[in-house]
């Protein structure tokens, strides 16, 4: 079941009229959340982070705290996986076509479940194949826009190669990845760029960066040189669905050096136990205890 302006129903009996702008113009926002048994992860942060983003696009949220969570357990409860991703997007509304705002609209507020697919283990053991790619995007990355033309093109660019997904350059410096954030460890350092308007603040992300701190891994979050990237020990992309992956190669280049070049390094391996540990530890209880 799907929900479109406060109706369930099966998403083939789902439509928006085309004058929608987020068809038009791609004029919304939106948040995926991971679920597993039952448990939205992080809850309250995907929702947070759904309210920067609107606040950046200039909707004015459609429903409050409590009736996010609400559906979001609706949501869950009427899908049959064990684990689920919850997609949500709020767009402006329906209006003829005019740039500026219309005045007097409804946001478009549409959620979906799709069973959760993380990474298969082949990944997981062997990391997986990623390229650079300019990052050309606008200047808020920070808002989670539907507006995923540039985030489409630059993922292509590493489909095109073969690849899963493209690491982004920005003046010589690491941004995010097309649809994740990106991690490198050099001589067991994690390094990760600050949250800027030049990536999406993860929530993966954060999970991680809690996870370094409390089993005391080395951690800088700091401006990440091209260079660096390049010359890293270990890459790893990071996302809600990714969770914790391991980049094998870069360009077609093994990453990290010696006996573990071109495989997943240690770091990777550690940070993944750690965060498979505190899913279960937070997720799989019978209280809710994340949210
Ligand atoms: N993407 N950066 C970008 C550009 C992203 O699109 C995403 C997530 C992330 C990681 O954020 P999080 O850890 O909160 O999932 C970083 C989602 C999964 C998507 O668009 O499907």
């Amino acid at each position: 079941m799907i929900y479109l302006n406060g109706v369930w129903m099966p998403i083939e009996k789902a439509m928006v009229p085309v004058l929608d702008r987020g068809f038009i113009f791609g004029d919304g926002v939106y948040e995926v959340i991971p679920c597993y048994s039952g448990h939205p992860f992080r809850l309250r942060e995907h929702l947070t982070r759904l309210q920067s983003s609107l606040d950046g696009v200039r909707i004015e949220n459609p429903c409050s705290l409590e009736r996010w969570i609400e559906l979001v357990r609706e949501m869950v409860a009427k899908n049959p996986w064990e684990d689920q991703g919850v997609y949500l997007q709020v767009t402006r509304g329906v209006a003829p076509r005019d740039h500026a705002f219309p005045k007097g609209v409804k946001p478009t507020v549409f959620m979906m479940s799709n069973p959760l697919t993380t990474p298969p283990q082949s990944q997981r053991e062997h990391g997986v194949a990623a390229v650079t790619v300019a990052d050309n995007r606008w200047l808020r990355c920070d808002i989670k826009s539907v507006s995923l033309l540039a985030n489409c093109l630059l993922r292509q660019a590493a489909a095109d190669h073969g690849a899963v997904e493209s690491v982004l350059l920005r003046e010589g410096f690491l941004t995010e990845g097309s649809a994740s954030n990106i991690f490198a460890v050099k001589d067991g350092l994690i390094i990760t760029p600050p949250k800027t308007n030049f990536i999406l603040p993860g929530i993966t992300y954060d999970v991680v960066i809690e996870l370094a701190r409390a089993n005391r891994l080395p951690l800088e979050i700091r401006q990440v040189s091209e260079a660096e990237v390049r010359n890293a020990d270990e890459l790893w992309l990071t996302s809600s669905t990714k969770e914790v992956l391991p980049i094998s190669t870069l360009d077609g280049k093994p990453v990290g050096h010696g006996e573990n070049a071109g495989k997943p390094g240690p770091v990777a391996a550690r940070m993944y136990q750690l965060y498979q540990d505190y899913k279960r530890r937070v997720m799989r209880s019978p209280v809710d205890v994340d949210a």
